[in-house]
């Protein structure tokens, strides 16, 4: 038979607390990290709306050049209005990382860093950037513009 004392009162007490702590931590732990795999997908498929200063962006946020830049989980994305819908590119310039801006006047997505000019299709006309923006499909609904990377052909 062993000499230690048997557990009794406040130590009893504080074992099962310990316990029951190490249980709850677990059982949440578990649970986070079931929600952060699903979350994404209740979304749309990993889809989101685009985000701005004053939060989503709605197509009445479009500037009067017919543009605006958000953020996403995507990046910065450019959408430039044009009339057959929204057109939607990463904002950010292959070349050192500018952000890009639609001129109207040009009817090009411009870097004002080092001059790189781009397509609506995000190619790029001039340099010095060399790779292409990457475009994103975008949807108006009610409540923003929802943003998701376009199916690869
Ligand atoms: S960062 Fe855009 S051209 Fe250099």
């Amino acid at each position: 038979m062993s000499d230690s004392p048997p557990l009794v009162g406040p130590t009893r007490r504080w074992v099962s607390a310990l316990l029951s702590l190490g249980f709850i931590s677990t059982i949440s732990g578990f649970a986070g990290t079931i929600l952060a795999y699903l979350w994404p997908a209740a979304g749309g498929g990993g889809s989101e709306f685009l985000v701005g200063s004053h939060g989503p962006l709605r197509a009445e946020d479009i500037d009067s050049d017919g543009s605006v830049v958000g953020r996403s989980r995507l990046g910065k994305i450019l959408v430039v209005r044009r009339p057959d819908g929204l057109v939607g590119m990463q904002a950010t310039c292959t070349h050192l990382g500018c952000t890009v801006a639609w001129n109207a006047t040009s009817q090009l997505v411009e870097c004002p860093c080092h001059g790189a000019r781009y397509n609506l299709h995000g190619e790029v006309l001039a340099g010095p950037a060399r790779e292409a923006l990457g475009l994103v499909s975008l949807t108006i609904e009610e409540d923003g513009i929802r943003v998701r990377p376009p199916l690869e052909g």
